[in-house]
């Protein structure tokens, strides 16, 4: 296990990641609680999973546990509502600490109930998923959706403590699983060679769940959201890098309606799109751009490309809120382990993208070749 540390604003915290993370928790509680009350949030499913653990882990010291549907459609307001009326029924006052015990889901919600309730109480993140340990954990942001659109509500609000312990991976679904696995991919083109080589041999061990393996990338992927988050707590320069994939994956998002992927493999075909895009406009090379993409497929049959007119998915991007006045900025590769922020491309490189990813021989599966 591994102590690695998030510097924000409001005081450095430490992500406590690897096997036997989570039973550093009563620890951690003594160390950042003092003494606080403690109020337990989670889902009903992340709890039928993870709840026993946890309660053991815990022993005979006082809480109370609060469950709210995980689901993505109920990350609102009318849960973050529902959620603080049952902390003030549960009797928690401003010395309240949350422990966030579940997915992104929940880790945002769990979230942004602490930076509001009572003006600002505790929060410790036990996250449930790969996409929760690697990412929605560490950075501090936290939100909900409106029916307007995804995370418009919300608030930067640095945890006091992160426990990533990938044993409790276990019994997340495949698809999810793999899921998280894109954005572990993503670390690895925009910052670690290492991790990148790592997945390309590993990839087969890591989709078994080998502990080891699964240890060592969230490890790297921690290591390195750490760095970035506590360089740029609120993304005014260097966090931007995050973002590698993610203009496409929106976009994609957003005109299925987010019905057809999971965000993760959203983010896959945007690694795919983007490396493509690089090639186009010459600042990456068709060789390293091959591997990304043989990489993102080894992880497994992506939902196909959706079947709109390139210049749908464009206006998708430009209604995204991470382009400026409109102007497409992309964050695109230079090399593997190395990208370049804020990109601007020329019109015809991203739409014979777009049309190339759209052609039925980019989603079949690429076979597990040599890797250089
Ligand atoms: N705050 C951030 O920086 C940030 C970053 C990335 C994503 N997000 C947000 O995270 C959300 C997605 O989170 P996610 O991908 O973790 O998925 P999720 O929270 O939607 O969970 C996925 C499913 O897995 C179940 N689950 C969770 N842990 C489990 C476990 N250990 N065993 C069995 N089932 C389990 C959940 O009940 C749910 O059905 C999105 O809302 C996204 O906007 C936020
Ligand atoms: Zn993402």
């Amino acid at each position: 296990m591994k102590k690695i540390s998030v510097r924000a604003a409001k005081g450095k915290y430490d992500v406590l990641v690897g096997r036997g993370a989570l039973g550093h928790l009563p620890h951690v509680i003594a160390k950042v609680g003092e003494g606080k009350a403690v109020f337990v949030i989670s889902s009903p499913r992340v709890w039928r999973h993870c709840g026993t653990r946890i309660e053991k882990i815990l022993g005979h010291s006082r809480r109370k546990t609060i469950l709210m549907d995980d689901a993505e459609t109920a990350k609102n307001l009318s849960t973050v509502e529902r959620a603080c009326r049952d902390l003030v029924r549960a009797g928690a006052d401003r010395r309240a600490l949350v422990i966030a015990v579940g997915g992104g889901v929940v880790g945002d919600v769990a979230g942004y109930v602490a930076a509001s309730y009572a003006r600002g109480i505790g929060v410790v993140h036990i996250p449930t998923t790969v996409v929760a340990q690697v990412d929605s954990a560490l950075g501090g942001k936290t939100g909900v959706n409106l029916p307007e659109g995804k995370n418009l509500v919300g608030a930067f609000y640095p945890p006091q403590a992160v426990l990533a312990d990938p044993d409790i991976l276990a019994t997340l679904p495949s698809r999810e699983f793999r899921s998280g696995i894109y954005e572990i991919i993503k670390y690895g083109v925009i910052g670690d060679v290492k991790l990148f080589r790592f997945l390309e041999d590993g990839m087969e061990k890591l989709l078994r769940r080998d502990s080891a393996a699964l240890q060592f990338v969230i490890e790297r992927s921690v290591a390195q959201k750490a760095r970035v988050v506590s360089e740029d707590e609120h993304e005014s320069g260097l966090r931007e890098i995050l973002n590698y994939g993610h203009t496409f994956a929106h976009a994609l998002e957003s005109v299925t309606r987010y019905r057809k992927y999971l965000h993760g493999e959203a983010v896959g075909w945007g690694m795919i799109a983007a490396a493509k895009l690089a090639v186009a406009e010459g600042i990456f090379s068709a060789r390293d751009a091959e591997r990304v993409m043989r990489l993102t497929r080894s992880v497994g049959p992506l939902p196909a490309w959706p079947a709109v007119p390139p210049a749908r998915l464009v206006a998708a991007m430009q209604a995204d809120k991470k382009t400026r006045a409109g102007r497409l900025r992309f964050v695109l590769p230079e090399r593997i382990g190395k990208v370049r922020c804020g990109v601007e491309v020329a019109a015809d490189n991203l739409l014979r993208v777009l049309r190339e990813c759209a052609a039925p021989q980019t989603v079949t599966q690429a076979s597990a070749g040599p890797r250089r």
